[in-house]
This record gives C-alpha cells, sequence and structure tokens, in this order.
C-alpha cells in the first residue's frame, strides 16, 4: 500500500470572504473527547449554545440553535419548512446568494416572484416594502450580506410590512452574523440564518438559526413525526387538516426543536465536535463583545480599503452599502486575476478570492472576517498584492498602501 504522508495542512492566511482562520481556541475544542449526545454533560453543552445564539442573534426567540450541514442546510431547513408547495414567497436578488433563495423556494414548490437589482447595488428598502404590499407573499426570503458583490441589504421596514401583510421574513446573515450588526428582534424578522465558517470563525458545518413564534405557528402546523419515534399517548403525529407535511426529515425544524428542548426527541445524531467548536467561537465573540467586533471589523476594513485606494485599485460596487467584511476589487485590464490569486498563495501564502457569474473574471474579493480581521493579515496582504501585481505588470503606485494602511492604524490606535 502507499505511504500516505501524515496530515500537515501548509499556514494560510485566509483573506476570502469564508471559509476564514479558526482562531486556536476552537481548534482545541474540536479536539475535545466525544461526548454521548443525550449525556447531561452535552445537554448542558447544547442549551450553553442556545444561550449564546440569543445573545449573538439578538434576540429573545424560544428557538436558537444550529441545524447540522453547512450554511445552506440553514436556509433549506428555513425555506423547506415554512414554505408549503403553492405559497407565494418573494425574493430580492442582487447577487448570488438570491439566486439560491429562489433555487430553494422553487424547489420547496413555491410560486416565486423576484425583484432583480444590478449586482454591485442593493434596493430601497420603501422598494421591497412595496412589492410585499403589491404582491402578498405568505413569505420573503433576502439576503443580508451578499459576498458575491460585497454588498449589505438595508432591512429596516421590510418587517414591519410583512407584518401589516401577515408574511413570514427569512433572512440570510451567513456573512454578516458576528461581524456586522444583526438585530432580529429589532428588524422584525422571523427566522434569520447565519455562518459558522465567516465571521463567527469556526469551520464549516454547523448553521446558527433562530425563528419567533409567528414562524414557529407555520412549522407546527405542519408538523409530522417519524412513525418509528411514535409511542403510545404522543399527540400531534400528523399536520392540522388540510396542511402538508414538511418535506425534509433532515431539514425538519418541527423535529430539530423537538431534539432542542428538554424532551430531547431523537432525531439525527449530534455532531459533538463541531458543537464544541461552535460553542466556543461563540463564547470568544460574547467575549470580545458584539459591538467590540463590529468596530473591529470596520477598522480593519478602512486600513485595508486605504491601502488598497493609495495602491490605486478601483473598487467594485457602490460604496454607501458596502459590506465590512467583505471588499472587492476591480481587476485590472488585461490582468489575469485567477494568476495573481495563484501567486498569492503559491509565493505568500494568502487566500483571495474571485466572483461568480457577471462578474467572474471581473472582480477579486477580499475577506477580512473573524479570526482572519487583523493587522498582520492585512499588513501582509497589502504588501503582497502590491508586489504581485507589480510582477504581473500592472500599473499600481508602488510603496504606498502598507504606508496608507499604517496611517489608518496609527490615526485610530487600533491594536
Ligand atoms: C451570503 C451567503 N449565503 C449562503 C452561503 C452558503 O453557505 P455554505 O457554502 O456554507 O452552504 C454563503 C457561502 O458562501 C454565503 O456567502
Amino acid at each position: 500500500m502507499r505511504a500516505y504522508a501524515e496530515l500537515s495542512p501548509s499556514p494560510r492566511s485566509i483573506m476570502t470572504p469564508g471559509p476564514v482562520e479558526v482562531d486556536p481556541r476552537v481548534l482545541r475544542a474540536l479536539s475535545y473527547p466525544i461526548l454521548g449526545q443525550f449525556d447531561p454533560e452535552f445537554t448542558a453543552l447544547m442549551n450553553d449554545t442556545m444561550e449564546m445564539l440569543r445573545l449573538v442573534f439578538r434576540t429573545d426567540n424560544r428557538w436558537a440553535y444550529p441545524v447540522d450541514g453547512t450554511s445552506r442546510s440553514g436556509i433549506e431547513a428555513a425555506l423547506t419548512s415554512l414554505i408549503e408547495p403553492g405559497d407565494k414567497v418573494l425574493v430580492p436578488i442582487y447577487g448570488r446568494f438570491g439566486h439560491l433563495l429562489h433555487e430553494i423556494a422553487e424547489r420547496c414548490g413555491a410560486e416565486v416572484v423576484t425583484l432583480e437589482q444590478a449586482w454591485g447595488r442593493v434596493f430601497d428598502p420603501a422598494d421591497i416594502a412595496d412589492a410585499i404590499r403589491r404582491e402578498r407573499p405568505q413569505l420573503v426570503a433576502v439576503v443580508h450580506g451578499e459576498t458575491s458583490t460585497g454588498r449589505v441589504q438595508p432591512l429596516d421596514g421590510i418587517g414591519a410590512a410583512c407584518r401589516e401583510t401577515d408574511a413570514l421574513l427569512v433572512v440570510d446573515a451567513v456573512a454578516t452574523l458576528g461581524g456586522m450588526p444583526v438585530e432580529t428582534d429589532a428588524w422584525q424578522l422571523d427566522a434569520v440564518v447565519g455562518g459558522s465558517q465567516k465571521c463567527l470563525s469556526v469551520p464549516s458545518g454547523m448553521a446558527p438559526i433562530t425563528y419567533n413564534a409567528r414562524a414557529e405557528a407555520k412549522i407546527l402546523a405542519r408538523k409530522r413525526v417519524e412513525r418509528g419515534l411514535r409511542v403510545p399517548g404522543m399527540a400531534n403525529l400528523e399536520p392540522a387538516e388540510g396542511r402538508r407535511f414538511i418535506q425534509s426529515n433532515y431539514l425538519d425544524l418541527a423535529q430539530l426543536q423537538d431534539y432542542w428542548s428538554a424532551a430531547r426527541l431523537n432525531h439525527h445524531t449530534e455532531m459533538t465536535c463541531m458543537l464544541y467548536g461552535l460553542r466556543e467561537g461563540l463564547r470568544i465573540a460574547l467575549q470580545e463583545g458584539l459591538e467590540a467586533r463590529w468596530a473591529r471589523h470596520r477598522r480593519h476594513e478602512a486600513a485595508l480599503v486605504a491601502g488598497l485606494e493609495a495602491m490605486g485599485m478601483r473598487l467594485f460596487g457602490d460604496s454607501s452599502c458596502k459590506m465590512a467584511v467583505v471588499t472587492c476589487v476591480e481587476i485590472p485590464e488585461g490582468i489575469d486575476g485567477e494568476s495573481v490569486r495563484a501567486m498569492l498563495l503559491s509565493m505568500f501564502g494568502i487566500e483571495i478570492a474571485n466572483s461568480f457569474g457577471p462578474l467572474k473574471g471581473r472582480i477579486w474579493r477580499i475577506g477580512t472576517m473573524g479570526y482572519s480581521c487583523r493587522r498582520d493579515n492585512v499588513l501582509r496582504l497589502l504588501g503582497a498584492f502590491e508586489a504581485v501585481l507589480a510582477r504581473h505588470g500592472a500599473s499600481v503606485k508602488t510603496g504606498a498602501a502598507v504606508q496608507a494602511a499604517l496611517d489608518v492604524y496609527e490615526a485610530g490606535e487600533i491594536e
């Protein structure tokens, strides 16, 4: 048999919009011994995680727990549990992940109505609110931070329009949770999905989710208990009269919430190590303080942007709705974007991202998220990026970028 080399991944500066570098404390937590999933010591960790998720999502919702799977499992769990075949769903689209919401809603059997905005811009929230009043959908699904374009959609007034028309509002906050404000209760969001592998700096594999009583009412009306788990005397085994049971078993929030409640109804086998990691990532975020964490992301963004502009790079997109945690840079005419990325990785160990669809080959995306969002990473990236661009024959102003970023750091007295 071939002798396989011992696992030894290279150290990297991961400056993409996810996955990003993981805090060493989270890596350590991932390696602790397994506990049984109904061991009281483990269920206490589950309860801690729910409590910390409520704080991070800024909600008093009873339900806040992770769905096992990558972030889209959380999105799919919310949509498949909340959309009944034939429901009308409104999806405002301003990038790749809006298209994903459309795609999943269609697969749930919804009649989907979309609004489209050019990539690089967002909607005036009043236009979304008007469309809600006009279309009267049962559900509205919108991306908060669109990583494909680096834009953030203001959500004010959208929740109120949903309450007025009795629609549920589902928000993809995968890329913003833990790095930018996500105010579940204040913004009247009915269900919110976060990401582990972005601003929370935990590996990919769990999708934090929260939803309120309005969403729960719809979920419970569609609840069906798995046949092999039914015991004599158990009530509400099938959905309410005329309602359609939730299509997915794995992503069924009605059964998942039973597992996350004191009843601990058996469903899947919990991902023990991932739960350790998520709990540690949440603990670290709360220890830093959410406001302080958002401010840290803004400060490193300011240094990065100052450096890129000093170098003469053009930033992509409408600056008034730029995400603090993603910076999109236009690839200069005649420069091979993939070759620049490859050289950054092979020569400097730094990873940045490309983009999708209409922006493929047109922009690079630089993430400053979670544990990757650090001064040493920003300065190293600026120096390396300048060198690699010059090596590719791009016209860049050399020697200015790192100095501009240092000016920002020194002026702001950043750690
Ligand atoms: C805004 C947004 N939504 C959803 C997803 C999907 O997440 P995952 O790849 O973890 O399933 C991503 C991933 O990059 C994202 O950036």
